[in-house]
């Protein structure tokens, strides 16, 4: 018997910040467990460890960030309340006595605007889990840890820039203006690019892309997209 039931297609009742939630939730994870990340959390981190985050936090900012906001059009950039967030973690850098010397990687571009919310979600998420790793870093490393910018970019307000972040990114399927398909697309992409990049970051950065790279589509990414969407469908 022909199943009608699309399991790649997320229903139009399903909110899109939950499936962006349920379908980066193993990469995230991953991210967390790679050797960088698990110093950063451990009791006993260091200075350095916190200089390695940021290093490596800058070049992925650097190499997804103008890309991702230049598909996106301004009034829904604005919307979304989206700042820049690579400023913060040079000024984190030069405040901590580095600077930071830009590998001479081209960036990576996504497929379309879908593909780049997508990718903004991971980037924007990076900043609400941030501010957990500020509060640890401050009790472990106290004053050395200067003013953690980036970490805690939205400061006390962190909770209501996510809540209409959020808002935003749930309305605009249904305005006709997304492909909620894409931009889950998109950030699995964009997640697994994150991850890619931190992982041996802090012992020796991943070497150079050799070409621009497209987000948001790859054929690696659909089957993780499938499962991610199956497995929301089974919740
Ligand atoms: C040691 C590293 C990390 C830890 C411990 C961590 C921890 C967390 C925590 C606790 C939250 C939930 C915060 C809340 O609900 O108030 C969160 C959310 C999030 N983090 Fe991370 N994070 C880490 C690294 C990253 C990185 C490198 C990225 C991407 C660049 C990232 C992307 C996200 C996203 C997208 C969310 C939002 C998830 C949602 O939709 O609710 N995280 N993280």
């Amino acid at each position: 018997m022909q199943d009608t039931h699309d399991t790649t297609r997320p229903t139009t009742s399903a909110r899109l910040a939950v499936l962006l939630r349920h379908a980066t939730a193993g990469t995230h994870q991953a991210v967390e467990r790679l050797p960088l990340m698990a110093r950063l959390t451990s009791p006993s981190v260091t200075r350095e460890d916190y200089l390695d985050y940021l290093q490596a936090l800058a070049e992925v900012y650097a190499a997804l960030e103008g890309s991702l906001l230049d598909a996106l059009d301004e009034e829904i950039r604005n919307d979304l309340g989206i700042r820049p967030k690579l400023p913060a973690i040079l000024e984190d850098l030069a405040e901590q006595g580095r600077q930071h010397v830009p590998r001479v990687s081209p960036p990576i571009t996504p497929t379309g605007s879908s593909a780049a919310l997508g990718g903004l979600y991971v980037l924007e998420g990076a900043t609400l889990g941030g501010r957990v790793i500020a509060k640890h870093l401050r009790r472990r490393l106290g004053p050395a840890l200067g003013s953690a910018v980036f970490l805690d970019f939205h400061g006390e307000h962190s909770s209501a820039a996510w809540k209409r972040f959020a808002s935003i990114l749930d309305s605009l399927p249904a305005h006709g203006r997304m492909d909620p398909v894409e931009v889950v697309s998109g950030a699995c992409a964009a997640f697994a690019v994150v991850h890619r990049m931190l992982d041996g970051a802090g012992t020796r950065l991943a070497p150079a892309q050799t070409g621009p790279e497209p987000i948001g589509l790859l054929s690696s990414g659909g089957g993780r997209l499938a499962a991610s969407v199956a497995a929301i469908h089974e919740d």
